[in-house]
């Protein structure tokens, strides 16, 4: 049997429809137009089209952007000057640094000044600490984006043994977090594996929902999936061939999963439209109400 396809692109473009309207009332109701800065030091080209596609998408829902670009070899402390004069501004909502920054510059000392106002990656230690307590302010954008997507697929986390692979900051360890959290398409068994797991395949079958985040090409294979499981894969990975795979075997595991994400049109439509939500809701935040 096939897989039923989780088609993040249509899923997100509702979102982002949706995001529209709300935006476009908060900007009648207040006059304000809510703001992201992208910061982009250096030239790497994978960041630059996901930056694009970022403020691309902002612009489609009248969230205005701004683009604050450093030369690759620039000091952090440029980089903590820019930070603040962002965060000084009132006009900017929203502040995007985008990673991975040039060796030269410890990206923790960065993430860390960036008012937790404005954090609409939720990267902040104050959000993250938010996050681990189950108060969060601010959702982690791809994490939030696989949830939203197993909603809109009617997957049932309750209960079921979530394995995550792979335990980085921005996906793995933060998506742990909200599938173990109590509440909506939350409340699952969850296991974390990574490079250090012993018999991968012999968790990664156990499990009723796989999220991949490992950042290894094809790297989960129909043994690895128990039939019926529902399998997201947040990998990108650029070929020799110059083909865009994810951290799944799609072929071979479209016959085993139940239900499955491609890639591209999968996860990262939705980590765009959780950024737009993040940024409307700082926005709204740092409005005071009308008098
Ligand atoms: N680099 C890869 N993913 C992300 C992300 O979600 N946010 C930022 N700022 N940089 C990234």
């Amino acid at each position: 049997m096939s897989a039923r396809l989780i088609d993040g692109k249509a899923i997100a473009a509702g979102i982002r429809a949706e995001i529209a309207e709300r935006t476009n009332h908060f900007r009648a109701e207040t006059g304000v137009v809510p703001h992201l800065a992208a910061v982009l030091v250096g030239e790497n080209p994978a960041s630059e089209v996901y930056v694009r596609n970022k403020r691309k998408a902002c612009e489609g829902c009248g969230i205005a952007s701004s683009l604050h670009r450093l030369a690759g070899n620039a000091s952090q402390a440029e980089l903590l000057e820019l930070v603040a004069t962002l965060n000084a501004d009132r006009a900017v909502h929203g502040i995007l640094v985008q990673l991975p920054l040039p060796k030269q510059i410890d990206e923790t000392a960065i993430l860390d000044t960036v008012d937790p106002l404005k954090d609409v990656d939720a990267f902040h230690p104050h959000n993250v600490g938010l996050i681990v307590q189950g108060r969060p302010r601010f959702l982690p954008c791809t994490p939030h984006g696989c949830q939203r997507l197993l909603q809109a697929a009617g997957v049932q986390t309750a209960g079921a043994h979530a394995v995550v692979l792979g335990r980085s900051e921005i996906v793995g360890k933060p998506m742990a977090l909200l599938l173990m959290q109590k509440g909506a398409v939350a409340d699952a068994t969850v296991t974390v594996c990574h490079s250090r797991t012993r018999d991968v395949a012999a968790i990664t079958r156990q499990a009723d929902i796989l999220i991949a985040a490992i950042g290894r090409p094809e790297f989960v294979t129909a043994d690895m999936v128990k039939p019926g499981a529902a399998v997201i894969d947040v990998g990108i990975n650029r070929l020799d061939d110059g083909r865009l795979v994810g951290d799944v075997d799609f072929t071979a595991v479209q016959e085993t999963a139940g239900a499955l994400t491609p890639v591209p049109g999968g996860v990262g439509p939705m980590t765009i439209a959780m950024l737009l939500e993040n940024t409307l809701q700082a926005a709204r935040w740092q409005t005071p109400p009308a008098r």
